[in-house]
């Protein structure tokens, strides 16, 4: 029997029951979006570069679940702008400070700007500053980069089996705790073979070592775009389209 189809675009794409359209497209071998995804984790939906409309709706790709026939639009002028003013945004939130940050080139916010056309933020910085957090032997924490999609909560949970990550305050308050009775991640069981350590899209959870050994210019996403490359780094398990 044929495999059910919906259509992205003008695309016929074949899914299996349990695929989200973000699932269904990827195995397609097409590219949506994406921060807070990652096929190896629960679904998240929090950071809506995924959007895609469903039926005249906004919908996040990574939580819908594919449907035979649905029409899934997703190369729009309008669905375009509104992913690139939420990457906006999340330059505007943090201190994303490109040409001075370890993982440049390397780094999917950055990628994504490049990918949709950002030349600047709408948005005015807020330029916080949260507490740096330099207790753990391998990894550094940069909070001011967060862009809070808790890979690293989700997969040190769910990978790694441990509760290392966790999410509190809010609004421009928000931060990245480290689950310990000092709150230092230095005194959490995280440790530099865990997935949690190196599943950050950003630079906000920095390894200690290696950094600089490909001179920037000459990494990731300066060889391919993210539609291209993927979000999904060898190191960080199975690679994606
Ligand atoms: Fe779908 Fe983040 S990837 S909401």
């Amino acid at each position: 029997m044929n495999e059910p189809v919906f259509w992205l675009d003008d695309k016929a794409i074949p899914f299996r029951d349990g695929q989200t359209v973000m699932t269904a497209v990827t195995a397609a071998g097409h590219y949506i979006p994406h921060l807070c995804h990652h096929p190896d984790l629960t679904p998240h939906g929090s950071c809506r570069l995924c959007i895609v409309q469903i039926d005249g709706r906004i919908r996040a790709a990574c939580t819908t679940p594919a449907q035979a026939n649905m029409k899934v639009t997703f190369d729009t002028t309008l669905l375009n702008q509104q992913r690139r003013q939420i990457v906006e945004l999340l330059f505007a939130e943090g201190n994303h400070l490109c040409p001075s940050c370890e993982v440049s080139g390397n780094c999917q916010l950055q990628a994504l700007a490049y990918d949709l056309g950002m030349t600047h933020s709408e948005f005015a910085p807020l330029y916080p500053q949260r507490e740096t957090d330099g207790s753990h032997p391998d990894i550094f924490v940069d909070q001011d980069r967060c862009i809070f999609c808790e890979l690293c909560t989700r997969s040190a949970r769910e990978l790694d089996q441990k509760n290392i990550f966790g999410i509190s305050g809010r609004g421009s308050h928000t931060y990245l705790l480290a689950h310990s009775d000092s709150g230092k991640l230095g005194d959490t069981a995280l440790t530099e073979t865990d997935r949690a350590a190196h599943i950050c899209p950003v630079g906000c959870l920095l390894p200690r070592n290696g950094n600089y050994q490909i001179p920037i210019g000459e990494r990731l996403y300066d060889a391919q775009p993210i539609h291209i490359r993927g979000n999904h780094r060898p190191d960080d398990g199975e690679f994606t389209p």
